[in-house]
């Protein structure tokens, strides 16, 4: 069983470009840990995610137990639903400390794109600094989205910074979400709690795409400490000519995908025969490159798992 850096990961996050297994490989580490012993909860910040499909429960917007993995709990980040929440608490706090007019604008005001931001930020804050779970595994979308809300605590702090320095009064809850967003900066950065894992293909536009984006993520401070090669292609089934150029082609990028991501370690998952849907389907495709199958064995799966 190889030690994965990951063993004792409080925080880990998969990232990569659509369709490359981020989702498969969420599951297959949330499950890891949770199959281990850990409290684990399962967050897709991806509003396309179809988590619910690979687990085959029904993934809501709080926290619930997936039934086929013991100690394992799942749920989405909805903008939608996330904006909604918010626009009600914050139009709550202000009918009970301002007149009509007043909550009216603020109405208004919530109105404004930026709202969304901001709600689906501040849930993805609460689910990253939970005390409730010993390891969160974050299912993300894809690239570009990913990076603005990694990149926020710092846009957050550095306002908050700025409007002290110029002499504006910064109030008890602006102190509060100020400590909030450095305590998140302290969590991200530190490889031993977080662990910021790239998925990509064996092929050189993915392995280019995410190591521009690993690097973007080194600017402010979080480093990449896996990267998953996803859909390699198993040796023994490579005898036509052209899987076999295709088996050295990808072979090559395995061995130099590590000098795109400095001090990351590489982990090959296999191309599975179909799609991989269910807990046991999802641990026998990806296990390896968490510690190994006995993690999927019946002893720890609910025995009517798939
Ligand atoms: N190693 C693999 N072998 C075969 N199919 C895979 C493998 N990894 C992922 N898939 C399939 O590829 C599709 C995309 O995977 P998914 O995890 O949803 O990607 P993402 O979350 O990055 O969009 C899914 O249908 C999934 O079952
Ligand atoms: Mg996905």
């Amino acid at each position: 069983m190889p030690t994965p850096s990951t063993e004792t990961a409080e925080r880990l996050f998969f990232a990569g470009k659509g369709g490359v297994g981020k989702t498969t490989m969420a599951v297959a580490a949330a499950a890891f840990y949770a199959l281990h012993g850990r409290r684990t909860l399962l967050i897709t910040t991806d509003p396309a995610a179809h988590i619910g499909r690979v687990l085959e429960c029904e993934v809501g917007d709080e926290p619930m137990p997936v039934a086929s993995v013991p100690g394992l709990d799942a749920a989405r980040i909805d903008p939608r639903h996330e904006t909604r929440r918010y626009k009600d608490m914050v139009l709550q706090g202000a009918r009970e400390r301002y007149g009509p007019d007043t909550v009216q604008r603020m109405q208004e005001e919530l109105n404004s794109p930026c709202t969304e931001e901001v709600a689906v930020f501040r849930r993805f804050l609460d689910y990253l600094l939970t005390d409730l779970y010993q390891t969160v595994v974050f299912d993300t979308a894809p690239t570009g989205h990913t990076l603005r809300l990694l990149q926020l605590p710092i846009s957050y702090s550095r306002q908050i910074a700025a409007k002290a320095l110029g002499g504006q009064e910064t109030g008890a809850d602006e102190d509060a979400e100020a400590r909030r967003m450095q305590d998140a900066l302290t969590l991200l950065r530190d490889p031993s709690r977080t662990t910021f894992a790239f998925v990509v293909y064996p092929e050189a536009t993915p392995i280019a795409e995410a190591a521009r984006a690993s690097a973007e993520l080194r600017e402010i401070g979080l480093e990449t400490s896996l990267v998953l090669v996803n859909q390699v292609l198993p040796a023994e089934v490579c005898v036509h000519p052209l899987f076999q150029r295709r088996y050295e082609m990808q072979q090559r990028h395995l061995q130099e995908v590590s000098a795109s991501f400095p001090g990351a370690e590489v982990r090959p998952v296999l191309l599975q025969e179909r799609d991989v849907i269910g807990v046991r389907a999802v641990l026998c495709a990806a296990g390896e490159a968490f510690g190994g199958s006995e993690a999927a064995s019946p002893v720890n799966l609910r025995p009517d798992a798939r």
